[in-house]
């Protein structure tokens, strides 16, 4: 029970990183655990949204009430965002998606040898500039993983994504960020306000995040 002011929204939220294959056994991948959007996931589900997460590999478990779908590449992310964008009141970014892939993915087993072994790696598209694009109602929120000049890359891409807001963590420290339970957080706004958060849990920043976008709604 309590109150519900997201019901009847359709919220998306990513979570976790995303793996790209180079051959059947390895993959390249980062420290995304999910624990920040499948937080996040669970928060909008009790505020009476309709969520749909959107996952990358993870060990933790489907949130009640949460449509969950679990992919592996930044493509495929991309392909299952998309399909529900149109109909969706808000997204949430905050899936470690990488922007990078192999540009071919071996059949079998890469042989080691004795010489160097190069990778060739191609773009993928970047996810959230692609909605920022095609913004219509929807809300946009990203999240920007830096660990340095955390407020001046977190503004770019605040604009050239065209968010609402962008939810900034140093991915640096030990406390926050990756794979632990806290996040802190300075958070910035399309107005040019900024908020800065001290270290608390990961549930209590996604009730701040959502209430932020109840208020926008
Ligand atoms: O999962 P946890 O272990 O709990 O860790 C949480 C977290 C550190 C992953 C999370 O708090 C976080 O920072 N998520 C964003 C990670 C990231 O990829 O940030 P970025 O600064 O590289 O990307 C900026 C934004 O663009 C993000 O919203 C990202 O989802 C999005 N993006 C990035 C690249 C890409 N190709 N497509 C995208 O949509």
């Amino acid at each position: 029970c309590g109150e519900q002011p997201l019901q009847g929204r359709k919220i998306i939220v990513t979570a976790g990183g995303t793996i790209e294959p180079l051959d059947p056994v390895r993959y390249l991948g980062n420290h995304s655990t999910g624990k920040m959007g499948y937080a996040i996931a669970a928060e909008a589900a009790k505020l009476g949204a309709e969520v749909l997460l959107v996952s990358g590999p993870s060990n933790l478990a489907d949130p009640a009430g949460v449509k969950t779908v679990r992919i592996q590449t930044a493509l495929e992310m991309q392909a299952a965002v998309q399909a529900a964008y149109a109909k969706a009141d808000a997204v949430i970014m905050s899936a470690a998606v990488a922007d990078y892939r192999p540009k071919t993915v071996a059949k079998d087993k890469i042989k080691k040898s004795d010489d160097e072994l190069v990778l060739h790696l191609e773009r993928n598209p970047d996810i959230l500039y692609g909605l920022g694009q095609q913004k219509d109602k929807q809300i946009l929120v990203g999240f920007a993983a830096e660990t340095c000049n955390v407020e001046e890359y977190a503004k770019k891409k605040l604009s050239k994504k065209n968010l609402d807001f962008i939810v900034a963590n140093d991915v640096s420290a030990k406390d926050a960020g990756f794979a632990v339970d806290n996040n802190r957080v300075q958070i910035y706004f399309r107005n040019g306000e900024c908020e800065k958060y001290p270290l608390m849990s990961k549930q209590e920043l996604a009730g701040i995040i959502l209430n932020k976008i109840v208020e926008m709604m």
